[in-house]
């Protein structure tokens, strides 16, 4: 559930950026055919297995992640890979925090503040459009969360028009049905592509912590009609 008070709260430090309202619905795109897993609480995720296995360090060269750059980090949760982030970008760069639970951005925002992190943007987004201004983002990273998307087509056709020329994408799951929080790697590709995309890579990361897939954005996003869903678990 979103909470207006804690926008308001964000808002007024100055952290937040709010997800206009799109001209095209939700219901312009097609629905997943298969389940959607519910959201949990990412306090799991803050976990030393995570550090061990150098999550964020394999993200960040599996996907040129350089100083200076702008990342967004969609469904950034309690911004395990955010706060990670924000050392690698340095002072020239920024992390846009991106979720649609304005409950854990806030706790996020906390946190930032505490650090003192002068380059993460907190952004509240909507289950169907990250809320990221167009043009605006060099490298995006899907971390354990593609599963709980309600809106996938629709979210990442959006995310496609926020992407700057060679922009990439970069998703982390495990490979289980979505309803066990996972996303079977076909399953993804298929969907992901059907919206334009291209997947460029593949791989199981070190440690256990799951496969990542890398996309490059549309060279033209189709219209919205134009999209065939994927069937999948
Ligand atoms: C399991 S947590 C993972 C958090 C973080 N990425 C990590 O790896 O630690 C999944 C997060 O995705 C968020 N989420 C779910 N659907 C979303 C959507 N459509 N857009 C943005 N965030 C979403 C949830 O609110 C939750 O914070």
């Amino acid at each position: 559930m979103i909470h207006r008070k804690q926008f308001q709260g964000l808002r007024l430090a100055g952290l937040v950026v709010l997800a206009a309202a799109h001209p095209l619905a939700a219901s312009a795109f097609p629905s997943p055919d298969r389940p959607i897993a519910e959201i949990v609480s990412p306090t799991w995720s803050s976990g030393p297995d995570r550090d061990k296995a150098d999550e964020n360090g394999q993200i960040v060269r599996a996907l040129g992640i350089r100083p200076g750059m702008a990342v967004a980090d969609i469904g950034a949760g309690s911004g395990y890979h955010t706060l990670r982030l924000s050392a690698v970008l340095g002072p020239r760069g920024v992390v846009y925090a991106q979720d649609i639970k304005a409950d854990y951005l806030a706790d996020l925002s906390a946190e930032v503040a505490r650090r003192k992190l002068a380059n993460v943007r907190i952004v509240v987004g909507a289950p169907d459009d990250p809320g990221l201004a167009a043009r605006s983002v060099d490298r995006a990273i899907l971390v354990h969360m593609y599963h709980e998307i309600v809106q996938p087509y629709a979210l990442m056709w959006r995310l496609a028009g926020s992407l700057k020329p060679g922009a990439r994408v970069g998703i982390v799951d495990l490979d289980r049905p979505t309803h066990r929080h996972g996303t079977p790697p076909a399953l993804l590709k298929c969907e992901v592509e059907a919206v334009g995309y291209r997947q460029v890579a593949r791989r199981q990361l070190a440690g256990g912590v799951g496969y990542f897939a890398i996309f490059e954005p549309p060279k033209q996003r189709p219209r919205p009609d134009q999209i065939k869903g994927c069937a999948g678990r």
